[in-house]
């Protein structure tokens, strides 16, 4: 069975090869998709017959999200918190120990029905493969629960144990190391691909963060970290030094830091929500770039410091405030968030990628920053199946 979109206005392909810019955009496209993969590219008038046809009627198309950085399973929400910084309080992450009573509160029927609406959320703004962490949970059994939940919903799922130290372990932070890089981490490997830590002040220091992402490693999971969010520190360094797939937020970093991503593997994946809703100062994505690091942008869905599920709304704050180009933006969005997941299958859509794309509302890929917050996403496929339509149109 094969599968023609025609009439695309602009195709974002994210291969240079295939069109202008570090995009590869395509005016007057069509693509052809086949066992749910891609499987031709090119003008409209030339694209060979095909079983089925989705005329795009000259509006854009993109590859699907793919959000590198989301903590799904979790109870209740924050947004008194949220108030309160609005109103002038300073983010310190100390809420994270209210979303874990709650989380732990919760039976596994309600963790699960929150996550599936998010997900749903994330499906319908063209998130077509995202990552979910557990950190709620902060025990053996609500960590490894955790794991299963976001299982049963993504293969990209990230044990973080290593959120903050909980309260029953205040004082002994050295104690919860060792339950985290022990039984915890042996009931959560089986239900985790990757392990991460939030290394930061009133965290994780460098030392046991670098214990934790060691064990994971030695466990076969694969590492990323949370670094250098709430001030400079060796966060983004011990990324490099274990090349981690990922060193997330980088809301303050240094020369040498970018110097060393530079020089690395390690993706920097940058999380506009979580400065909007913290009230943080931006990053320089424009240092980042000129420096030749790779970037990604995820919304860091999560109900203390980024409650969005908007990776439109992540690009529009990426392009007006921390320096990025549109192109770089809408490529950060999809390849970056690929390239952070080390994932060579998605984020692209050339020959033999996986055809997960959106079909815009819109003429261009451009209209994501110039109309920030207006929903132009018309219609989702994953692996050449439509997965969400926007077409009940206002009654
Ligand atoms: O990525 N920085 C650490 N973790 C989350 C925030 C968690 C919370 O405030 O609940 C983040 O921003
Ligand atoms: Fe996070």
């Amino acid at each position: 069975m094969s599968l023609v979109i025609t009439n695309i206005g602009s195709l974002v392909t994210n291969d240079a090869n295939l069109g202008s810019g570090i995009v590869g955009e395509l005016e007057n496209a069509s693509v052809v998709i086949e066992d749910g993969k891609i499987a031709w590219v090119g003008s409209s008038g030339s694209a060979p017959a095909s079983d089925q046809t989705i005329d795009a009627k000259g509006m854009g198309v993109i590859p699907g999200f793919v959000d590198s950085h989301a903590h799904m399973v979790f109870a209740g929400d924050r947004s008194k918190e949220f108030e309160a910084r609005m109103n002038g309080k300073k983010y310190s992450a100390g809420g994270i120990k209210s979303t874990v009573a709650k989380t732990r509160a919760a039976s596994d029927a309600e963790l699960d029905e929150n996550f599936i609406s998010l997900r749903n959320e994330m499906i319908r703004f063209g998130i077509t493969t995202f990552e979910s962490k557990s950190g709620y949970g902060l025990s053996v059994a609500d960590e490894a629960r955790s794991l299963a939940i976001a299982a049963k919903h993504t293969s990209e799922t990230t044990f973080l144990g290593a959120h903050v130290v909980p309260e029953d372990y205040i004082g002994r932070a050295d104690d919860y190391v060792d339950l985290v890089t022990g039984e915890m981490l042996e009931a959560c490997a089986p239900n985790a691909k990757w392990v991460d830590v939030f290394c930061d002040v009133r965290a994780f220091d460098v030392d046991q963060s670098r214990e934790i992402l060691k064990a994971g490693i030695a466990k076969g999971l694969m590492p990323r970290i949370h670094a250098n969010q709430l001030a400079q520190g060796g966060g983004v360094q011990l990324a490099v030094e274990l090349d981690c797939a990922s060193a997330d937020h980088c809301t303050h970093l240094s020369s040498s830091d970018n110097d060393a991503l530079a020089g690395s593997n390690t993706v920097a994946t940058l999380l506009p929500g979580a400065e909007f809703s913290t009230r943080a100062s931006y990053p320089d994505a424009k240092k980042l770039f000129a420096a030749g690091v790779t970037v990604a942008l995820a919304t860091d869905c999560n109900p203390g410091s980024s409650y969005t599920t908007s990776m439109s709304f992540c690009i529009a704050v990426a392009i007006r405030d921390m320096g990025f180009s549109l192109e770089q933006a809408i490529w950060s969005a999809t390849m970056g968030g690929a390239k952070a997941l080390r994932r060579t299958d998605i984020g692209a859509l050339s020959v033999g990628m996986s055809a997960d794309l959106s079909i815009l509302s819109a003429p261009s890929f451009r209209h994501l920053g110039y109309r920030p917050g207006v929903d132009q996403i018309s219609q989702v496929l994953k692996s050449g199946k439509t997965i969400y339509k926007h077409q009940d149109g206002i009654k």
